[in-house]
């Protein structure tokens, strides 16, 4: 991989290096980026989970993570709610909070293209018989038991589709900072309806 933000001086190379890093992160299981924080509000309160960083589409502003439909994080994000992803690369020391409006893909053609490309390892949890976060009176994997040591075949995996979900989510704002000796850098870069963007340097 080329390496990303050595002209930190320039605001236009410093918001193509981070679509450049998203894009590297999802196939790269050891860049920071590829497990950004989500955040989300629901009913006035925040919280926060690690999610894997799947998709990324420079051109439409997109970036997209995978979930189960009846997790919280579905229910915060109803209607177009704006969600924030905090990402940090531990050796670039660079982090970038991003911003935008979420849409739910449940049953429709780009969830059963996801479904279709995943490898069917990666597709077991989705098989909980419990919703996720339900209370338990004992320590619980919430998998069924046949399927605990291994992995299920697809005939076995269909009844699991019904639960997969991708969130995705067009950006309205970026915010970078870099860590330095020589000073820390900070950039935000803001998104409009129109397809303009507008580039701040802010004080780090
Ligand atoms: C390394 C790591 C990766 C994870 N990836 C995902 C993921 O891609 N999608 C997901 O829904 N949860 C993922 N989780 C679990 C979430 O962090 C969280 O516990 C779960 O989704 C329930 O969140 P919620 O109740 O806030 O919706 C991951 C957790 C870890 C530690």
């Amino acid at each position: 991989m080329k390496k990303l933000f050595e002209r930190p001086d320039d605001r236009d190379a410093v918001e193509a290096d981070c679509w450049k890093l998203l894009h590297h992160a999802v196939e790269a299981n050891d860049c920071g980026w590829r497990l950004p924080v989500l955040a989300t509000v629901d009913n006035g309160a925040c919280r926060q989970r690690i999610v894997v960083l799947r998709s990324v589409d420079a051109a439409t502003r997109t970036i997209l993570a995978h979930t189960d439909i009846r997790s919280a994080k579905v229910s915060a994000l109803k209607n177009g709610a704006t969600a924030s992803w905090l990402f940090y690369d531990a050796s670039l020391k660079v982090q970038m909070q991003f911003v935008g409006h979420t849409q739910i893909h449940h049953h429709d053609r780009l969830s059963q293209q996801l479904w279709d490309q995943q490898p069917l390892s990666s597709l077991r949890g989705y098989l909980a018989p419990l919703p996720p976060g339900t209370r338990c009176e004992t320590a619980e994997v919430n998998l069924p038991a046949n399927v605990r040591d291994r992995v299920p075949d697809a005939t076995e995996l269909a009844a699991a589709k019904q639960n997969f979900a991708a969130i995705s989510c067009v950006a309205s704002s970026i915010e970078w900072l870099l860590l330095r000796p020589s000073g820390n850098l900070r950039l935000k870069v803001r998104y409009d309806a129109d397809g303009s963007r507008t580039i701040d340097w802010l004080a780090p």
